[in-house]
């Protein structure tokens, strides 16, 4: 079954980003810069353009004989440099449209891609489905893709009418209209505090359970405009950032359970490494990075040390040697040319 040809057709036409407003990337939080600038159809257009793709390279050293998981599939783009530099590759996204998209780009690699669909925090189970126990690199490169983003019928956009739904796995799970309509209201405010760091979270969560019983919110311009008159933009430079963006933002976390799928996932890949092997992860907000820094540092220590001790003992996590002390972020050049870039990090660690 390993190394099957990926069947897939093509989906959609193609987006290219250019910036049209000059405050786009400087003033917006984490991926919704990107909803600042708009698209237009292109024929050379990707789904999604690599971020830091000559670091991955670098780093992933994905030659001949290595058998890697891009654990992100997206458009393909760092899994099209991979294949092309000699390494069979395992492409993993729990999104439809991604297979169908990258399974048309990499076509021509039918012995040496190997497509599989499903979320990276079953990667044991999804890897063992192809009689696959352990590999030479792990990449994710988390969040959502340019494309994702940009699909008006995917619900992820503030400014483009579509229904209010932000999973990206459609085939399953509660989409953000389920959780906006239902939850409680103290665990909106708390989705909106912890994944969205929105300050107005409790006003917003409470009158979004006032208005919810006369008319539930089924489109992301209804809930955005909603927003938008509790919470007015601000004077000055923050005005710029449309008054739904951190919500936007909190829903999407949640919906998707992004944190916890990330905490799975770390815990797990050890286990699937070869010694030796790499774990490269890319993050584009905080609250991943930190959950990254903070695994990848405790699974790197050989001892571990607290003031209640009388010596230091052995760390039972110890997996990994750091190779990056500090994230890798984006050269000016490539930020120049990919605005997506800007706010996202690489951290690497190598199995022992
Ligand atoms: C930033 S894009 C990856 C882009 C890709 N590296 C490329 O070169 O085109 C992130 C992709 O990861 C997928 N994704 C996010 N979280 C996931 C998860 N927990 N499991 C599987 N796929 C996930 C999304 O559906 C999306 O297609």
């Amino acid at each position: 079954m390993l190394f099957n040809e990926a069947k897939f057709v093509a989906v959609g036409n193609g987006t290219t980003w250019r910036e049209s407003h000059p405050d786009c990337s400087a003033s917006l939080p984490h991926e919704y810069r990107e909803q600042c600038m708009e698209s237009e159809n292109s024929t050379n257009t990707p789904y999604h353009q690599p971020v830091l793709l000559n670091e991955v390279m670098k780093y992933m050293i994905p030659n001949e004989g290595k058998l890697i998981v891009d654990a992100t599939l997206g458009g393909g783009g760092h899994t099209e440099a991979m294949l092309n530099a000699g390494a069979r590759v395992i492409g993993v996204d729990q999104d439809e449209q991604a297979h169908e998209f990258a399974g048309k780009r990499l076509g021509q690699y039918p012995s040496s891609f190997t497509p599989l669909k499903g979320n990276f925090s079953h990667l044991p189970e999804l890897l063992a489905s192809i009689g696959v126990d352990k590999v030479d690199g792990i990449l994710i490169d988390i969040g959502v893709s340019s494309w994702q983003l940009d699909e008006a019928d995917r619900g992820f956009s503030f400014g483009k009418e579509g229904p209010l739904d932000m999973r990206m796995d459609r085939s399953q799970g509660d989409t953000a209209a389920d959780l906006v309509n239902h939850l409680p209201e103290e665990e909106l405010r708390t989705i909106f505090y912890e994944y969205g760091e929105e300050r107005a979270g409790s006003k917003i969560a409470r009158r979004i359970v006032e208005r919810r019983q006369d008319k539930p919110f089924t489109t992301t311009t209804d809930l955005a405009d909603f927003i938008s008159v509790i919470k007015p933009r601000p004077k000055g430079p923050t005005g710029k950032i449309h008054p739904a963006t951190r919500v936007f933002q909190a829903l999407r976390i949640a919906v998707n359970d992004e944190l916890g799928a990330l905490r799975t996932f770390l815990d797990n890949a050890p286990k699937l490494l070869n010694p030796g092997g790499r774990l490269l992860v890319i993050t584009f907000h905080s609250l991943e990075d930190r959950i990254v820094k903070q695994f990848f540092r405790h699974a790197s220590e050989s001892h571990i040390d607290r003031k209640e001790w009388p010596e230091p003992r052995e760390n039972p996590d110890y997996q990994y040697q750091m190779i990056t002390r500090r994230p890798i972020t984006a050269s000016e050049e490539e930020v120049q040319g990919n605005k997506r870039s800007r706010s996202a990090k690489l951290r690497v660690v190598e199995k022992r």
